[in-house]
């Protein structure tokens, strides 16, 4: 049976990565039989310059309708004077929430050949694999009341409200130590519970989702300890779980350990296995329209929607291998560009990869 892919190439670097990413879809699609129907719809600056609102109804009902989605970056500087309903970003987070895209998997993964490229001594990356599990529609960016508002001194304060309900923590819990039985069994979970009371009952309610895996084993760590031992020593990790807005700091701070943010894919996914599939990364408006963003984050991405909601480990395994072998033949965009490496563009990278795929 045919399935759905929504395409949102979303803003700046948005629609060149997206391009590469479909080409190599377009390919597994042929190469593997797997009767996909793309279509494309607006999300973020795109969507409000062209219908005044970041998140159209139409790419709502579209999204609800795909059996998958893949998503290239929104936001940028020219909407930053937009009031906070109506950013770019809002769409995102709208999609996110709407589908329930609760589980947030970044994997942060080095490949040999870009050891040189981390920010870290290549002894202390070699052979890194972390996953952070990063809650995705609750927490401090859900959290209601939010706002500014003026104060009877006429003085402005904003706030937010961090909340987690008991249920949200179990059901990341579990997601993440499920994957972690597939890995090397070690959860990580990441509050800050010497301050926060909200990550207080996280932290319990991790100790009794971690009853049900008796061969997982769970720690726990402070946030900022956490972003310190990132950097420390980062292969101490192999699961780390984590609120919203911790696990999109980390991530970051992880996706450098490979290389670049460029490097770095991510699966949205609700509790049947439906997903959104994304880079880590934003739309890099400082490099938008040169030609050098790294499609590679995105690429990868697409590897994860083969082998989370469309069930095509091999075609996935493909996509990975492809990328791996065009990174052993020296090619490399300029965010991962060292010396004797040949420096490609973004579709020069695009199209090696389907040169592997072919191979
Ligand atoms: P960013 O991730 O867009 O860029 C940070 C730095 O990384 C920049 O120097 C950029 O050039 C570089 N970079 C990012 N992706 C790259 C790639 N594929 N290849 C090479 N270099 C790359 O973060 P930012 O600058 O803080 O945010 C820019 C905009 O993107 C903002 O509007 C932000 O809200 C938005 N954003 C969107 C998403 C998303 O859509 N998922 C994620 C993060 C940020
Ligand atoms: C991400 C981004 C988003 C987030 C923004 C653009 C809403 O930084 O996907 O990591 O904070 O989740
Ligand atoms: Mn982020």
């Amino acid at each position: 049976m045919s399935k759905k892919i929504l395409i949102l190439p979303g803003d700046h670097i948005g629609p060149e990565i997206m391009a590469e990413a479909v080409k190599v879809l377009e390919r597994v699609d042929s190469l593997y039989s797997l009767d996909l129907q793309l279509d494309h719809a607006l999300l973020g600056g795109a969507a409000l310059d062209a219908t005044g609102v970041p998140l159209p109804p139409e790419t709502l009902a579209k999204a609800r309708e795909a059996d998958a989605i893949l998503l290239g970056a929104v936001g940028g500087p020219e909407w930053d004077k937009v009031e906070a309903a109506r950013r770019p970003e809002k769409g995102l987070l709208g999609l996110r929430s709407e589908l329930e895209l609760f589980g947030n998997l970044r994997p942060a993964l080095l490949y040999p050949q870009l050891a040189a490229a981390s920010s870290l001594k290549p002894e202390l990356v070699a052979g890194l694999d972390i996953l952070i599990v990063r809650e995705l529609t609750g927490g401090i960016y859900f959290g209601e009341p939010r706002g500014i508002r003026t104060l009877e001194n006429g003085e402005r304060q904003g706030y937010n409200t961090y909340v987690y309900s008991e249920s949200e923590i179990r059901r990341i819990g579990h997601l993440a130590f499920s994957l972690a039985r597939q890995r090397d069994k070690r959860v990580c979970s990441v509050d800050k519970s010497n301050v926060l009371e909200v990550t207080v009952l996280w932290r319990e309610i991790m100790e009794e989702v971690a009853k049900d895996y008796p061969d997982v084993t769970l720690s726990h760590m402070y946030v900022d300890n956490a972003a310190m031992q990132l950097v420390r020593a980062p292969k101490q990790f192999d699961v780390l779980v984590t609120g919203n807005m911790f696990g999109d700091i980390l991530s970051d701070a992880a996706a450098m350990l490979t290389g670049s943010i460029g490097m770095l894919p991510s699966a949205s996914l609700d509790k049947d296995g439906r997903g959104m599939y994304e880079p880590c990364h934003g739309s890099a408006p400082d490099i938008a329209g040169q030609g050098i963003a790294n499609p590679l984050a995105t690429i990868l991405s697409v590897a994860m929607m083969l082998r989370y909601t469309l069930d095509k480990p091999e075609a996935a395994a493909a996509i990975e291998a492809a990328v791996s072998d065009v990174l052993d033949q020296g090619l490399r965009t300029a965010d991962i560009c060292a010396e004797g490496d040949t420096r490609v563009s973004t579709s020069e990278m695009g199209d090696a990869v389907l040169r592997a795929l072919q191979s």
